[in-house]
């Protein structure tokens, strides 16, 4: 927790206060940590105030409110979805959130989240990948080599303790780029021309695309016998990556029923088809791989719990750091009812100061 300061000022974490909080902690150990932390809220469920996000859809993307609170604290996430962003230079998904204490309702922290989003959905694939992908795996294929893609692979190296990559993406930039910059770890890393390629061999296949529709990146004859799909990029109604065989095939894991039956790969399947929430394999009240053969689904969508987790983590690493900006956010009169007064008061002192407010 920051030092003690005015009632007025927010700790506010910029784009560039967090890239330096991740670099100066180190963004593998970053990421550990984060994924102890989103652990550690799967195991208090229960506590957690739950609701489905709040989805604004529109022809070329969605924005999202995404709340959750354990009762101490509360946390909101605005995060946006658009495939069609990177054509104008935009990010397809941007986000900021929010960390408030619940006894006074005052925000505790306002912070970027697009970078923060990266790393605890990566975080959170590991800590489901954990639980349920085949043990000793080395070997992952990574389709779809946009934002999100360096970000899942050094979580599943520096958690799981992948060393063979096998990226493809439909723009052979995007695959090179993720290369380029994956290639100082010492990653074993294959640069293919298909998805069909990518699988090849691997043990976890995870699938980060980005496309406004029901896609098929993975077809049924991809997927062997004993491999661990993640699948982070179908989070919206309409907009799916894998074929509907490989669910009918697979034990799949999710987040949030209500909110996954919407918007996850299952929005293919009967209303009532069996899933696994990823909580109760966590707590140990349900088994997640059972046998060598078995095909264990992440279906990711990502969830508020996730993100109130990456913004306690992000306040408790602020405890007596001065990476962050004092925003006035809060308006403090002297006087708690007095704020009119307060507005008076600005405006006398502007009578004596005039350059103080311009039109
Ligand atoms: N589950 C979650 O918690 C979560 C969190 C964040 C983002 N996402 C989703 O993950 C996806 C990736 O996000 P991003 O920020 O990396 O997007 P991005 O636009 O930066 O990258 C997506 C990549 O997918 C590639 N692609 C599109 N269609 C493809 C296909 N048929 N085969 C192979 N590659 C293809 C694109 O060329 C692009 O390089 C998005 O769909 C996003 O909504 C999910």
């Amino acid at each position: 927790m920051p030092a003690e300061q005015n009632l007025n000022i927010v700790p506010f974490i910029s784009v560039e206060n967090m890239m330096d909080l991740v670099l100066s902690t180190g963004t593998e150990t970053f990421l550990k940590e984060l994924a102890a932390y989103v652990e550690e809220d799967f195991r208090r469920w229960d506590l957690f105030d739950k609701v489905a996000r709040i989805a604004s859809h529109s022809r070329d993307g969605v924005i999202e409110l995404m709340p959750a609170s354990d009762g101490a604290l509360y946390a909101f996430k605005y995060v946006n979805g658009h495939p069609k962003n990177t054509k104008s230079g935009r990010q397809t998904v941007t986000a900021f959130g929010v960390l408030s204490d619940v006894d006074s309702g005052y925000p505790l922290l306002l912070s970027e989240m697009t970078i923060l989003t990266a790393l605890r959905t990566a975080a959170t694939s590991a800590v489901a990948a954990k639980h349920l992908a085949p043990k000793g795996a080395k070997t992952m294929a990574l389709i779809g080599n946009g934002a999100q893609s360096e970000f899942q692979a050094l979580a599943f190296r520096s958690l799981l303790g992948i060393e063979n990559l096998r990226l493809y993406d439909i723009d052979p930039a995007a695959t090179e780029r993720c290369r380029r910059n994956l290639s100082h770890l010492g990653l074993n890393i294959t640069a293919c021309r298909s998805a069909e390629e990518a699988v090849e061999g691997a043990q976890i296949i995870t699938t980060a695309t980005a496309d406004k529709q029901n896609a098929t990146i993975l077809s049924d004859n991809m997927i062997g016998p004993g491999v661990h799909i993640n699948a982070v990029g179908g989070d919206c109604p309409g907009k799916t990556e894998l074929h509907r065989d490989i669910l009918l095939r697979s034990s799949i894991f999710v987040e949030y029923p209500p909110q996954t039956r919407v918007e996850g790969e299952i929005q293919q399947l009967a209303p009532d088809h069996p899933v696994t929430e990823l909580w109760k394999v966590i707590t140990g009240q349900t088994t997640g791989r059972e046998s060598d053969t078995q095909i264990t689904l992440f279906d990711s969508v990502g969830f508020a719990t996730e993100d109130f987790s990456a913004l306690r983590y992000v306040y408790d690493k602020l405890n007596g750091s001065t990476r962050f900006e004092k925003l006035d956010l809060l308006a403090d009169p002297d006087e708690p009812r007095d704020l009119f007064g307060m507005l008076l008061r600005r405006q006398a002192a502007a009578q004596n100061s005039p350059e103080m407010i311009t039109a």
